[in-house]
């Protein structure tokens, strides 16, 4: 079997791929809004959901293209997230994926447009699939979790709440409410339309939803983590910028030691749950390892 790296490298390789499949031609007079999709798309990001979208369909037994479309639609909504989130009225960042960031470069007016852009695009993207499957009520399903995991009840409702308390201290209810819709929520979709895809039951898809909010808990606590004890180098964004926002963060709140046994629990709860799939692969097992240590 190939080593973990080299499998990695390989997949996320091939999501460069289909991403770049999918983007906008930069012509036409509205030119300016497909560069800075693709500047901000094409920065290099770690591509964990559509790995973990994929890695998903693969363990039900999917074996169709229409995943594809799916892949690129949440790389697509998670970062125009990654775009709305640095702007100067959120946490005002100047760096992402090692690059300025989309509002620094393009200014705040086209920053706006670009993440609004990139979400609806998903969407426009998404409904490819359609074109590509024997079952269309499952691509349906799919762009109906898509829709609800990005929106009041997903992502952005998550932030909304960030945004809110930004300055004032949180209540755990409050701290895991955000946790679970600002980061939890996109990965929940990626591991549910993976299953939904590769037509699982229900119940499968309901225990993809569980285990991919764990994962998502444990990748949000360590982003708070490196925040605080990593590089700006390193990570290809701001470090500190939490603290500069005062944030009320996992590790705010928790503590450092408490935090770090969090993520290896939440992760290692995450591996006992796909590990009793029968099609789950070692792959998938050594991914959610590897974001428990992960430096960036
Ligand atoms: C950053 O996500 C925002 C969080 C939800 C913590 P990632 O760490 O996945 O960012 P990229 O896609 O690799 O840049
Ligand atoms: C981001 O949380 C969650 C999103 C939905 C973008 P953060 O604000 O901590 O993400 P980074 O650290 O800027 O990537
Ligand atoms: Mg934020
Ligand atoms: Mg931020
Ligand atoms: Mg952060």
């Amino acid at each position: 079997m190939k080593q973990f790296k080299e499998q990695l490298t390989e997949r996320v390789a091939a999501v460069e791929a289909l991403l770049k499949q999918y983007l906008p031609k930069e012509e036409g007079l509205q030119k300016t809004i497909c560069e800075a999709c693709n500047y901000s798309m094409l920065a290099g990001g770690k591509r964990i959901r559509p790995l973990f979208m994929q890695l998903t369909y693969e363990m039900f037994g999917g074996q169709g293209s229409e995943i594809g479309p799916f892949m690129a639609a949440i790389e697509m909504i998670h970062t125009s997230s990654l775009v709305h989130d640095d702007l100067p009225c959120m946490d005002n960042d100047e760096y992402r994926r090692g690059r300025k960031t989309t509002w620094v470069k393009y200014g705040y007016d086209m920053a706006v447009l670009t993440g609004d852009a990139l979400m609806i695009y998903a969407f426009e993207v998404a409904s490819k699939a359609f074109a590509d499957t024997a079952c269309p009520e499952r691509v349906g399903r799919a762009i109906q979790i898509l829709a609800q995991k990005t929106g009041i009840y997903g992502m952005i409702g998550g932030q909304v709440v960030d945004v809110e308390m930004t300055g004032s201290p949180m209540t755990r209810e409050q701290l895991d409410f955000v946790y679970q819709l600002k980061t939890g929520a996109l990965l929940e979709a990626s591991m549910m339309i993976g299953a939904v895809l590769a037509g699982a039951e229900d119940a499968a898809v309901a225990d993809m939803e569980q285990i991919a909010g764990k994962i998502g808990l444990a990748f949000q606590i360590r982003d708070d983590i490196l925040d605080v004890t990593s590089t700006t180098e390193q990570l290809g964004k701001p470090v500190l910028s939490d603290e500069k926002n005062q944030k009320t963060t996992y590790v705010t709140y928790e503590g450092m030691t408490q935090s770090e046994a969090d993520v290896k629990r939440l992760s290692e709860e995450a591996i006992a749950g796909v590990s009793s799939y029968e099609g789950a692969h070692q792959f998938l097992v050594e991914l959610i390892r590897m974001l428990i240590t992960r430096e960036k």
